[in-house]
């Protein structure tokens, strides 16, 4: 698969579970339970593949790019502690709630910058052989990706 169409597929996943648990009652806690360990897997190993894989093949391709990279990394960063901090925080908790508003803000923020800013500039670069190359790639490193979210190079950074 096309590297940026995985990627955006993974944001579509992200935003589903994002929206569900928008809807989810405010008393709906082992749900929200459900929900938020799947957020904190999914975005663990999309950032994983993102800065194992992605990001140093689009700054690569498309030096232009550095600046968007960068950023992103620091973006990534406050968005692993996020994650492991949910981990461990109650839904019934009074702050659960607003740490997973933030943390949606955070990511929704950082996803529209990746697909309007700066992932067509990387596909133009790329072209659609190298695309398919590196997708393959990161489908292969989803698999033996961490799940820990501080374990994500970011986190450390
Ligand atoms: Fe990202
Ligand atoms: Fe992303």
């Amino acid at each position: 698969m096309d590297a940026i169409v995985l990627l955006r597929n993974d944001h579509k996943t992200v935003e589903k579970l994002f929206k569900a648990f928008e809807k989810a009652g405010e008393d709906a806690h082992d749900e929200k339970r459900r929900i938020v360990d799947q957020v904190i897997e999914e975005l663990t190993v999309h950032a994983v593949i993102e800065e194992q894989v992605f990001y140093p093949a689009a700054r690569e391709a498309a030096p232009d790019t550095r600046d968007h990279v960068l950023e992103s990394v620091e973006e990534h960063h406050v968005v692993v502690w996020m994650l492991s901090e949910l981990a461990d925080l109650d839904p019934s908790d009074e702050r659960f709630d607003a740490k997973v508003t933030v943390l949606i803000e955070n990511v929704r923020h950082h996803v529209e910058e990746e697909e309007q800013d700066w992932f067509p500039e990387v596909r133009k670069a790329m072209g659609r052989n190298r695309l398919l190359e590196l997708g393959e790639r990161m489908e292969e490193a989803k698999r033996t990706a961490t799940r820990d979210p501080l374990k994500v190079p970011s986190a450390r950074e």
